[in-house]
């Protein structure tokens, strides 16, 4: 099994990633930690908690993680993901509470822990790890891959910034800079995960309580963004972190360098996706060109039917 840490702020797309990574056997959920980006954090970690017992993933820790960027301002996404950070189905309130641990803290210790190298899969703003690797660089050597949603060779957030590094951008620096492998889904790939009304229709057959959930934050989703970017149906861009560790064959991506942005005055939290090698930079990351749509939906619809 592949070890995996969660580091997530549902947050729609996150809440179905760890959907689909609940459902997945060759995956082993070692923990989820939180971090502030598509609401406040006490927001998202409650979402997470919710999430955890609707797919009854009772003795995985969550853990809360950083209220903050490392040194910018917070802003969160109520605009895409509503004030709770996750609009639209109604949830109830969490069986449990999160862990007296910091996520970054979490982090560090479950990969020391860890007898295998385990996979980080952040689908937000990247404080928490950033965090974990300063305080704790030697937990770089049982670290296999670090499996992250954000940047991009075009914005979501500015014209030329993703929300993900744009929230946090010294952090997405530190660990491009950190020598971890990096297999990157940005927007160029995830905008080829759309949860088109066929797609939500597929998805409202399958009769279980976890896929109606589903189909209720895919409606919400796509009102958003059809209302934000007048999109017909939503980017469902986290999933395909989860997507790519169960079946990498489903995704053609791209050995590149990247770097990120910090400074610039209308710039900051860009990545700069060295496509065609003309920075002389060495790789530091794989970048997601190409999703096989049909056999991403195919992943996802039939793990939906299995619960
Ligand atoms: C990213 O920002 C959030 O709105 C989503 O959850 C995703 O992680 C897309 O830019
Ligand atoms: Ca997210």
């Amino acid at each position: 099994k592949r070890k995996i840490i969660l580091d997530c702020d549902p947050g729609h797309d996150d809440a179905i990633a760890i959907i689909l990574a609940a459902a997945r056997p060759e995956l082993e959920i070692l923990g989820i930690t939180t971090v502030s980006g598509n609401a406040e954090i006490e927001k998202t970690t409650n979402n997470a908690l919710k999430v955890c017992d609707l797919v009854s993933l009772k003795d995985v820790v969550v853990s809360k993680g950083a209220s903050e960027p490392l040194i910018r301002v917070r802003e969160t996404a109520p605009g895409i993901h509503g004030d709770s950070g996750l609009d639209g189905p109604e949830l109830p309130d969490p069986s449990r509470s999160w862990s007296d641990e910091h996520g970054s803290d979490t982090i560090i210790r479950l990969v020391k822990e860890s007898n295998e190298p385990v996979t980080i899969l952040p689908t937000g703003p990247l404080t928490n790890v950033a965090l974990a690797l300063t305080k704790a660089p030697e937990i770089k050597n049982n670290i296999e891959e670090i499996v992250l949603m954000g940047g991009g060779t075009f914005g979501n957030w500015t014209p030329t910034a993703e929300f993900n590094i744009w929230a946090d951008p010294e952090a997405a620096k530190k660990v491009f800079d950190s020598g971890v492998p990096i297999a990157v889904m940005g927007l160029d790939i995830t905008h080829q995960a759309l949860a088109t009304k066929e797609v939500i229709e597929q998805v409202n057959k399958i009769d279980n309580n976890v896929a109606r959930i589903v189909g209720e934050l895919l409606v919400f989703f796509a009102s958003t963004y059809k209302e934000m970017f007048d999109f017909d149906g939503a980017p469902v861009h986290d999933v395909l972190t989860v997507a790519y560790c169960v079946a990498p064959e489903l995704f053609k991506m791209k050995d590149v360098n990247i770097t990120v942005e910090t400074k610039g005055e209308f710039t900051a939290g860009t990545t700069l996706v060295d496509l065609h090698g003309v920075t002389g930079r060495e790789v530091n990351a794989k970048f997601g060109l190409e999703l096989d749509v049909e056999g991403f939906w195919k992943l996802m619809i039939d793990a939906l039917k299995k619960y």
